[in-house]
Order: structure tokens, then C-alpha cells, then sequence
């Protein structure tokens, strides 16, 4: 598989980690370090290890994991290990995690001392196939989600699915809600396609198109003006019900899973108000409920829901604007719904997990 060529770097697939030694030579860094959480240090850092013996002149960070250390204070702990261990301008850092890692890594190495290069090596499939491309880094200030961050490229993404091995199921799952997404929006034969297939041997090139698919739509437009908004289906409902879960469940949805819930209601919210047709609405339903696990939705959570929704960054002065399908494969963005509208489309998701 040829490298996926992004905004002034590639992302390698296949031998990808082969390419890092290469790179570190290539560039002569003074200093390489990698970012780690508990989690990918033990079972990421022994593959890179096993497939990399030369690599051996490095020092690692490594962090608690969970979105909850995604914050300034962890970021501080990075930007102080740099220091401490030396690091100058002239220094690489490898963020080896999920999107946890790639998304705070990528913001303390293009903050500190005014920007040193970074890697990303992506190890959840969320974040192979949505943090991996896009520039976005950032971490979350209290309860707001990515709310301080930089538009900052890698120099270059590595991607192996030797990773996904030891990755929880239920992540696994998760990150999947991500490609359903790309095909739904983008490419009606790649959503045929990923139906008969098995999460457990999830084959790369279907990794490998989804990354094409984001980078296409990133390239386009970096700073999210239009075309790349389309990338938010499914999250303006889902990230509410994302937020309202964490607050209110004992044990609280993962990303895909509130993703999953968002497509589906916006699916019905595409077939009302975006011409999406019947027959291809309940084939989306039937897929999504195939893979996805339901979720006991309330009415009495809607006033939350529906104030987390105008809270989000992505909305502005009260609008809530939508990403919706037309068709599988095609996708209108900039569609504003008033509150009653949406939700008809949270009643219409309680409806059918009833049934
Ligand atoms: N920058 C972007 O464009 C972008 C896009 C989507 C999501 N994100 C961000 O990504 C984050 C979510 O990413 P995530 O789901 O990867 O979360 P995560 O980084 O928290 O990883 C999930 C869990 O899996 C563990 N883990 C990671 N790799 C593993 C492996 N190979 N084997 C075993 N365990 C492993 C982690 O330690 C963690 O416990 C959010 O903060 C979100 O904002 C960013
Ligand atoms: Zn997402």
C-alpha cells in the first residue's frame, strides 16, 4: 500500500514502523523521545521494540491513560520531562497511544520551545483511522473537550494494525463507528463493502481507505469552512449524548458508541429533512444496531443533551448546524434544525430501541 500522501507528510501503512528508523536517520535528531500512556507502554512499546531492535537511543514519557489526564497538568508533567531530559529544538517526539496520546502529544511538541517535530504512531483504531490525519492537537480545560489546541501537522504518521491486537473489544468496536462514518458519508461501495467483514481480522485496506477518505476531506479544507464539516455526522447529537453519559452513567458510552447513536438519529433527521430515502434509513438502522450495542436513551435527558449540544464549540451563536446524508455516500453540511426538529430525532431513536 503506497503512502497516503497528507498535508506535508505521509502516512505509511504495511512495514510503517520500519519507515521511523529511517526517518530518525534521515533527519539526525539530537534527541528522540516517546510518549506513552501505562497501557501502550506495555503492550505498544514491545512491538515497536521487536520490529525496531536498532532503535535504541531514546527516552520515554509516559502518562497515566484515560481522557480525564488529557488536561493542562499532564501537559505541564510532558513539557517538563522534555526539559528535564534535555530535549531542544532539534528533538522528536513519538506519541505512541490512542488519540489520548496523539492529540496532547501533538500539542505539547507544537508548543514547546516553539515547535519540535512530532510522530504519530496511533494504536487504537479510533485514532488510526480519525486522530491519525487532520493536524488537530489539543487537550480539554475542565469539562470542554479539546478546547485549547493547534492546527499542527506530524511529520509523519505510522500505521500497523500489529497494534490492534492486544486493543480492548470494546474499542475495538468503538473505533469501527469512525468507518461506518466514512463510508456513510463518502463512499457508498466502501459502506458495502465493511458489512461482511470481521472486526477481530480487520483486513488493513480497509484501515487504509478510511484514512483516504479523511485526508481527502481534511486536505480540502483544513480549517473546517465547509467540505470537512461533513466529518461531523453523527457527532453533533452524538457528542451531547457522549457528554451526558460521562456525567450520568456508572458506566458511561465510549466515543463510537455515542457516535453510533448520533447516526442513527441523524440518519432519521437526513431521511426528514435531507431527502435520505426509507429504504436506505432502515438499512443504515439495521447495520448500526447489527454492530453497535443500544443505548437506554431518556426523555429526561434531553434538556441536557439539547444545552450540551449549543454549548459545543462547533455551533455558534445558538444555531445547531448538521451534517446530513442525502444519500449513502453523499453528504449536505450547514443544515440548521430547530430544537423541536432534533429532537424528533432523539424520540425516533427511543422509539425504535423499544421494539
Ligand atoms: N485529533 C483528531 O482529529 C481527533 C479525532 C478523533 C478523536 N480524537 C481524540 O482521541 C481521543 C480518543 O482516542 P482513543 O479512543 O484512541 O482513546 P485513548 O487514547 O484513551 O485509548 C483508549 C484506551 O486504549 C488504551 N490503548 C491504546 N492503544 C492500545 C493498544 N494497542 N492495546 C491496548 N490498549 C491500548 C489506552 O491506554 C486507553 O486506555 C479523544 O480525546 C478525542 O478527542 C482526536
Ligand atoms: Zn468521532
Amino acid at each position: 500500500m503506497l503512502p497516503i500522501k497528507s498535508n506535508g507528510y505521509s502516512v505509511f501503512f504495511d512495514n510503517s514502523l520500519t519507515e521511523l528508523k529511517n526517518f530518525i536517520d534521515n533527519a539526525a535528531y539530537s534527541k528522540v523521545f516517546f510518549l506513552t500512556d501505562l497501557n501502550t507502554s506495555e503492550h505498544c512499546l514491545p512491538v515497536v521494540n521487536k520490529l525496531l531492535p536498532e532503535l535504541d537511543n531514546y527516552d520515554i514519557i509516559e502518562i497515566d491513560p484515560g481522557e480525564e489526564n488529557k488536561n493542562i497538568d499532564f501537559c505541564i508533567g510532558v513539557w517538563q520531562m522534555l526539559l528535564d531530559f534535555g530535549a531542544d529544538r532539534n528533538s522528536l517526539l513519538i506519541n505512541l497511544g490512542g488519540g489520548v496520546i496523539t492529540d496532547m502529544g501533538g500539542f505539547a511538541a507544537s508548543t514547546f520551545k516553539r515547535g519540535i517535530d512530532f510522530v504519530q504512531v496511533p494504536t487504537t483504531l479510533l485514532s488510526q483511522v480519525d486522530a491519525s490525519v487532520g493536524g488537530k492537537t489539543g487537550i480539554d480545560l475542565g469539562n470542554i473537550k479539546n478546547i485549547i489546541g493547534t492546527f499542527t501537522q506530524p511529520k509523519a504518521v505510522l500505521i500497523s494494525t500489529d497494534f490492534l491486537k492486544t486493543l480492548d473489544h470494546r474499542q475495538l468496536v468503538s473505533g469501527f463507528a469512525e468507518i461506518v462514518k466514512h463510508g456513510l458519508i463518502a463512499d457508498k461501495e466502501y459502506y458495502a463493502q465493511i458489512q461482511g467483514i470481521s472486526l477481530e481480522k480487520l483486513p488493513p485496506e480497509i484501515i487504509y481507505r478510511s484514512v483516504e477518505i479523511k485526508n481527502q476531506v481534511v486536505t480540502a479544507d483544513p480549517f473546517e469552512k465547509g467540505i470537512r464539516k461533513t466529518l461531523n455526522f453523527g457527532h453533533t447529537i452524538g457528542h451531547a449524548v457522549e457528554t451526558y453519559s460521562l456525567k450520568n452513567d456508572k458506566d458511561p458510552l465510549l466515543h463510537g458508541e455515542a457516535i453510533a447513536l448520533g447516526m442513527i438519529c441523524e440518519a432519521y433527521l437526513s431521511h426528514k429533512y435531507n431527502g435520505l430515502d426509507e429504504i436506505e434509513l432502515q438499512e443504515i438502522i439495521r447495520y448500526i444496531r447489527f454492530v453497535f450495542p443500544d443505548y437506554a436513551l431518556s426523555s429526561s435527558s434531553y434538556p441536557d443533551v439539547m444545552e450540551f449540544m449549543k454549548n459545543d464549540k462547533k455551533n455558534s451563536s445558538g444555531n445547531i448546524g448538521f451534517a446530513l446524508l442525502s444519500s449513502i455516500g453523499c453528504c449536505g453540511y450547514n443544515i440548521y434544525l430547530k430544537e423541536e426538529e432534533i429532537i424528533e430525532g432523539l424520540e425516533y431513536y427511543k422509539g425504535i430501541i423499544k421494539k
